[in-house]
């Protein structure tokens, strides 16, 4: 929890583009100093330039989160530029998949090496500067893949936004106990309007493309089509993970009634071995 955001110091990666850069928006308009660190370095370089510009105090710095060096560079460069950081949020996430069989193994690690291990190389590397604040935070970015599975070609996504959860839930259980200072949430949204069908434009070279799949982009198709038509501004989603980091909430979820139905049929099957079945990503 930090109950007064004014002057504190935020850190947002995969900050250039979609939920990241809203939250970073959200901050500075709040008053705090941010660091935005991305992989798409020319974007990045737009929107650091263009928040500076607006008086904004933020910095940016290239940083691929699936390279624990990286992230170690990174939260060195947000102490040197501004001797603390107290709200980390490990945001940056791609998606790419296709049928299971189809999936190459170089894919599986792509996307469990940026969603899952980089907010793992994010808790790592910033947790011992949190604890030294005297209150911190960090929002892990899933997803309501992480609280249903099922949907078709999604397979490694889905995987990796279950690991954040675990993962995060695990260390918000040791830091309450120890009455740490550093505060957890999870922010899983359903549909949000951002470039994230566009993933694969951060792919390394030996990550097959997933555009030849059929199947694929059919799926793909419908997926934007649905997130044009309902999917919420990220806009709204930061505002959310605002007052989940002043208020000390753990679930952060833009679409409530969706994220209670899916665990609703989870416990379900547990109780009745009805399975959920095939749920379309999104819904
Ligand atoms: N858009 C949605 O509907 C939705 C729903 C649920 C969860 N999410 C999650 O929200 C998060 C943000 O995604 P978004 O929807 O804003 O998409 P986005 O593509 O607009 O933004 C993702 C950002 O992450 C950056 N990035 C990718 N790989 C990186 C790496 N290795 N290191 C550092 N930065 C990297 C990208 O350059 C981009 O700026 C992701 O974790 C995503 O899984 C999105």
């Amino acid at each position: 929890m930090i109950s007064d955001i004014t002057g504190r110091i935020a850190v947002v990666t995969g900050g250039a583009s979609g939920i990241g850069l809203a939250l970073a928006e959200s901050f500075i308009a709040q008053g705090m100093s941010v660091v935005l660190a991305d992989i798409e370095r020319a974007r990045l370089e737009s929107e650091v330039t263009r928040l500076s510009d607006d008086g904004a105090d933020v910095r940016g710095l290239v940083t691929d989160v699936s390279d624990a060096a990286s992230v170690q560079r990174l939260a060195d460069f947000a102490v040197a530029e501004f001797g603390a950081v107290h709200l980390l949020c490990n945001n940056a996430g791609v998606e790419s998949g296709a049928a299971f069989l189809d999936i190459p193994l170089e894919t599986w690690r792509w996307v469990m090496d940026v969603n899952f291990f980089g907010v793992l190389h994010g808790m790592r590397s910033f947790l011992p500067i949190l604890e030294d604040q005297e209150q911190a935070h960090i929002v892990n970015t899933a997803s309501l893949s992480a609280l249903a599975a099922g949907a078709p070609t999604f397979g490694p996504y889905v995987s990796s936004k279950f690991a954040i959860l675990g993962v995060s839930e695990n260390l918000h259980a040791e830091l309450a106990a120890r009455q740490s200072p550093v505060g957890v949430s999870v922010l899983a949204p359903g549909p949000v309007k951002t470039q994230m069908s566009l993933s694969e434009r951060n792919k390394p070279s030996d990550v097959p493309s997933s555009a030849g799949n059929a199947q694929r982009a059919e799926l793909m198709a419908k997926l934007n089509a649905m997130v044009d038509e309902v999917g919420l501004e990220p806009s709204a989603v930061a505002d959310m993970v605002l007052d989940a980091v002043r208020t000390d909430r753990f679930f952060i979820l833009p679409h409530p009634d969706k994220a209670f139905e899916a665990v609703r049929k989870r416990l379900r099957w547990m109780e009745t071995n009805e399975s959920p079945g095939v749920r379309h990503a999104g819904d």
